[in-house]
């Protein structure tokens, strides 16, 4: 039964997201459990969240918002500016009832994939760092990340790659969401006076 929950998935997405979604979601899939295999976590769960974490990518952005307050998820005023934000926590809400056998620890690190937490778990961080080194992403550093990848301990690649993304938004002056700030200033900032 546990056997077949991966193929279940992964048709899922096959048939629920667009082609270049689900083709990044297996991607996801394969990177998150090598970075498991890495780090001693487990791997199905890893691959698992990986090839679901992105159910609502292809949702657009007012339907995010509306499905968002439907559900009564908490939506800023970051992420009424960009409602692309909220795939992740949407996806969350919307994957438990889809496959009621998914487990909190992975819907918790779906949930938080876009924002990060201040309280990020194992899980969490494997597929942030998935998302971001696998083989599709060509941004600047990438391959210092997957280099970095069994030779630094999972929050330092999770750091590295967080401080990454967050080099891209205030390159680009994207809105930095709140939970961002919380999850820089607990997982990345160092306490230099
Ligand atoms: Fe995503
Ligand atoms: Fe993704």
């Amino acid at each position: 039964m546990t056997a077949e929950r991966y193929p279940d998935a992964m048709n899922a997405v096959m048939t629920h997201l667009q082609r270049d979604s689900a083709e990044h979601s297996v991607r996801v899939a394969q990177a998150a459990a090598r970075l498991a295999e890495a780090y001693g976590s487990d791997v199905e769960d890893a691959r698992i969240a990986g090839v679901l974490h992105d159910w609502c990518r292809d949702v657009g952005g007012a339907e995010l918002l509306r499905r968002a307050t439907d559900a009564g998820l908490p939506v800023t005023a970051v992420d009424t500016r960009t409602p692309y934000l909220l795939h992740g926590p949407l996806a969350a809400v919307e994957l438990r009832v889809e496959f009621p056998w998914l487990s909190s620890q992975v819907l918790d690190a779906i949930a938080v994939h876009t924002y990060g937490s201040a309280d990020i778990d194992t899980l969490g961080m494997i597929l942030y760092v998935a998302d971001s080194i696998e083989p599709g992403r060509t941004h600047e550093g990438v391959q210092e990340l997957r280099e970095a990848v069994g030779e630094v301990p999972l929050s330092e690649l999770f750091a590295r790659t967080y401080a990454a993304s967050l080099r891209h938004l205030v390159a680009a002056r994207r809105p930095i969401h709140p939970a961002t700030a919380e999850t820089w200033n607990a997982r990345v900032a160092g306490d230099r006076p």
